[in-house]
């Protein structure tokens, strides 16, 4: 629950940006970061080694398993994927390639070269002046109208159309949020751009931002698949929104021999010892209350309600995505979508009702409410989320039924 200044109580069905993955306040993780400040709260990875980020190094690569080698710490999850980037860039320098493959919708951060790769026409708008980089940018669309994402014979055609020897790398998100609100890139999808990236020596990056670290009921979107992909691009959970921090995990494949940290070179605050020991608390608090398989536990019942909700009335769709982070999907004629969209109003008629929710989509087509509560909701919570959203679900449907706001 969160309580505002003016003492109104909000179920919290979106942990802020899908991000506080623990919910607020646990002491484990307050205690850590105060022993930490107690310590050291900044040491620059140029000149000294930390413990936290050693630690936390070494958890991370315990939950990925094999595959992986080195983890190179940015402040936030679009930082991440511009590592992802760079370091692809670095991988095939001199070979050519150049080329980066996304899909459309998929959004990958703010930073320039995270928004230019991200296929979210909103939060491109006006910026396009400066997503036109050196490397070149090709996007993948579903060929089917009542798909949001393309398949792996859409993501093949295109890759295939082009020369696959300028592939520098292919992205996506597992289980999509902000631009899909849920939607999923199936495991035979995985498997075929992994299978693409091995027979052409392109690398896969894997944005798990949002779906990393336990959010969809396993650590990662892509462990259903048993894929590994050659950079795993992660923020958001890994600190649950408690100090900013994001990971770029890389694979054994890119650029070996040759240590990425110093070749990625980094921000100031990167690999932050503060930062780490929150991670680090946040990640074994994850571990230790079986977080992982509650949210898969969770999400199974919440998807179940979700569905019921959305069989009574008329414009919703049927829940998609995984573990806790489900979108539900929503009808609307793309003329209205434009002008009043259906997602923002029943997000404001949740708020309304005590419940916070995320509105999600870049178009008619894909937009969603995003339900995704923190890996710790309870169950009592649970059963007034799932209240609160029908009550808001109505109020909207009565709404749009007699036309009006
Ligand atoms: C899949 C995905 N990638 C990248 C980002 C960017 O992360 P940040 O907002 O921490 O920069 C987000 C944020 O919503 C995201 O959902």
């Amino acid at each position: 629950m969160i309580v505002d200044t003016d003492g109104r109580e909000y179920v919290d069905g979106c942990s802020g940006t899908i991000c506080v993955n623990i919910g607020h306040g646990v002491p484990d993780v307050l205690e850590a970061i105060s022993r930490q400040s107690r310590l050291v709260t900044f040491a620059h990875r140029s000149q000294f080694r930390n413990q936290p980020v050693e630690d936390l190094s070494a958890v991370i690569l315990s939950i990925t398993g094999h595959g992986y080698r080195e983890v190179v710490y940015t402040n936030s999850g679009s930082e991440a994927m511009e590592t992802a980037l760079r370091l692809a860039m670095h991988h095939h320098a001199g070979t050519g390639r150049n080329i980066i493959v996304s899909q459309r919708p998929s959004y990958h951060g703010m930073t320039v070269g995270a928004l230019a790769v991200s296929g979210h026409p909103p939060r491109r708008r006006n910026l396009e002046g400066l997503l036109n980089g050196a490397a070149k940018l090709e996007q993948v669309s579903s060929s089917c109208d009542t798909e949001i994402l393309p398949s792996l014979e859409d993501w093949l055609s295109v890759l295939e159309r082009m020369d696959p020897a300028r592939v520098a790398a292919v992205v996506l998100e597992p289980v999509g949020g902000a631009a899909s609100g849920g939607a999923e890139t199936d495991v035979r999808t995985l498997r075929g751009l992994r299978e693409f990236c091995d027979r052409t020596g392109a690398l896969l990056i894997a944005d798990e931002v949002m779906t990393g670290f336990g959010r969809v009921g396993e650590w990662f979107g892509v462990t259903k698949s048993a894929i590994t992909p050659d950079l795993l691009v992660t923020g958001k959970g890994l600190s649950g929104g408690y100090l900013p921090i994001g990971a770029c995990i890389v694979g054994e494949r890119v650029m070996p021999g040759i240590s990425v940290a110093e070749v990625s070179m980094g921000h100031t605050m990167s690999g932050n010892p503060l930062a780490a020991a929150a991670a680090l608390a946040v990640l074994t608090y994850t571990r230790d209350h079986q977080l992982v398989s509650r949210a898969r536990e969770v999400g199974a019942y919440l998807r179940r309600e979700l569905a019921l909700i959305a069989e009574s009335v008329p414009f919703l769709r049927p829940p998609r995505g995984r573990g806790l982070l489900l979108g539900v999907g929503i009808e609307q004629d793309p003329a209205d979508f434009a002008t009043t969209p259906l997602n923002r109003r029943i997000v404001d008629a949740a708020l309304r009702n005590g419940l916070l929710v995320y509105p999600s989509g870049v178009d008619a087509r894909s937009q969603s409410v995003m339900v995704c509560p923190p890996l710790t909701i309870r169950d009592k919570e649970v059963e007034m989320l799932i209240a609160r959203l029908t009550r808001a679900v109505s109020e909207s449907f009565v709404a749009e039924h007699v036309g009006g706001a």
